[in-house]
């Protein structure tokens, strides 16, 4: 049994055990007095009716002599045991017969009777040793006591009947007990089973095992669970397979300017003596491949250092029209080359904006970047800036291939290329996101297959 299962049943068990035994408690004593309570009313009637019955006939004869009579009158419609004791305690008659040298007055009841009061009394008979109940009553003739009438009946019966009832009375309960007990068990297995599932699943998740998929089933929080589990088990998988991806186009990305580079190198170094090649022209190539090469790795370094969030903005006032108009200037070459138009607009006044320039210009690059690699000849890349009274929206908008709907919501996701296969580590949006977030605002990509796709940037300003 899991450590959970025995607490949930203990607890259980507990709060019924105790509820139980209160009730049994209350009930067992609520009888008890029932049965008694009524005893002792009916002797107390038959009691007061008999001293009654003394005060208005006998009042004026003497007890001693009339009591034989009077135990006949007083026993006639009582099947309990009737005693008549005199005025000094001595016991007169008894309706089971004469019982002499008992002193009565050592009773309660008695003595409560002789001081004018009705005594009750519950006890063990001195001589049977049986559970007795005694109701006594004064006899009063002319407003003194001469005696007391006192009735006696045994609790044998009722006791027997009072502890059956008692025993049905313990035994529901313990029915109750072990019914709950069943019934706890069981509900708590429908806790404690996808608990286990759950466990078992975590423990091949730390041993490296991500294929694990745990079963849910129910709508609460532990079928939650388990679809959460289940999800950051498919995540895991995912980041893995995006995680060799990207070893293997960085390291694609890295041999190709390599691999240019020393064939230039080669190529420099056997025929440059004979001025065949241009020297010029080798040179600039492998600057220019050098030049990737540092890209390359300074987009890792940002990459690494965003993640682990020590990426830190310089912010100065920047004026964003001159910025965009700037980078049109250093990327119109490319766009030529490729035959796509690339322009620039802005709106007359724009607000400054307290930005990292370097940064935002590694965004903006980025974006127009990806425009130009997945538009065609002949296609077009609009730049735009607009400002409102809180924020500055940039939009790099191109009529490109356009992004596939589910691929859409990855790929903002570290090395995330899609089906793409243009060079890329698959990173540029996923850093342009971050830098924009550092900066208070938002990126959000739209697009459609074979239209186009539009990059909106938000800055507050
Ligand atoms: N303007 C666009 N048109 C069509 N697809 C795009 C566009 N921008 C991004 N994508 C898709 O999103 C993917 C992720 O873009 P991202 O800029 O993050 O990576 P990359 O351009 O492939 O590599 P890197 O930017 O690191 O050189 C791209 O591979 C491409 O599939
Ligand atoms: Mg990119």
């Amino acid at each position: 049994m899991l450590g959970i299962q025995k607490r949930l049943v203990g607890s259980y068990l507990i709060v019924i055990l105790i509820t139980v035994l209160i009730l049994e408690l209350f009930l067992i004593f609520f009888v008890r007095y029932y049965y008694y309570h009524n005893i002792e009313r009916i002797m107390m009637n038959q009691a007061e009716l008999s001293a009654t019955f003394f005060n208005q006939y006998f009042a004026d004869e003497d007890l001693e002599k009339q009591s034989e009579r009077l135990l006949k009158g007083f026993s006639q419609h009582s099947t309990a045991q009737v005693q008549i004791i005199g005025s000094s305690g001595q016991l007169l008659q008894d309706s089971t017969g004469l019982r002499a040298d008992v002193h009565e007055t050592a009773f309660q009841d008695v003595q409560e009777a002789f001081s004018g009061h009705t005594g009750s009394w519950r006890g063990y008979d001195p001589l049977t040793h049986e559970a007795i109940l005694a109701v006594s009553y004064p006899l009063q003739a002319n407003d003194t006591i001469v005696g007391v009438v006192r009735f006696i009946t045994s609790l044998t019966d009722t006791n027997t009947t009072v502890n059956q009832i008692s025993a049905i009375f313990i035994a529901a309960g313990l029915v109750v007990v072990v019914i709950v007990a069943v019934l706890g068990i069981l509900v708590s297995r429908t806790i404690t089973g996808p608990i286990t599932e759950l466990k078992l699943a975590a423990e091949k998740m730390a041993e490296g095992d991500f294929t694990v998929s745990v079963r849910k089933r129910y709508q609460d929080e532990l079928g939650t669970l388990a679809d959460i589990l289940t999800m950051m088990a498919a995540k895991i998988r995912r980041n893995e397979r995006l995680k060799n991806d990207f070893i293997s186009s960085v390291s694609h990305e890295l041999r190709t300017p390599l691999t240019s580079i020393k064939g230039w190198a080669i190529t420099l170094k056997s025929d440059s003596e004979d001025g065949k090649v241009d020297l010029m022209e080798g040179l600039d190539i492998i600057e220019a491949e050098s030049d990737r090469l540092t890209r390359l790795v300074d987009e890792l370094l940002d990459f690494s250092k965003i993640d682990n969030g020590r990426l830190m903005l310089s912010c100065a006032p920047l004026q964003i029209g001159d910025l965009l108009h700037h980078i049109g200037k250093q990327l119109a070459p490319r766009a030529a080359r490729q035959g796509i138009s690339l322009e620039v607009q802005t709106d007359a006044p724009l607000p400054l904006l307290q930005a990292d320039e370097n940064r935002l210009k590694q965004v903006l690059i980025n974006l127009i970047d990806n425009a130009l690699k997945f538009t065609e000849p002949g296609g077009a890349i609009k730049l735009h800036a607009c400002s409102t009274q809180e924020q500055i929206m940039i939009t790099v908008e191109d009529t490109g291939s356009g992004i596939a709907e589910q691929d859409l919501e990855h790929v903002f996701q570290k090395f995330f290329k899609g089906s793409s296969h243009t060079p890329g580590s698959g990173i540029g949006l996923s850093i342009s996101e971050q830098i924009i977030k550092l900066h208070g605002g938002q990126l959000k990509i739209d697009s459609r297959v074979g239209k186009g796709t539009i990059v909106e940037i938000r800055i507050p300003v």
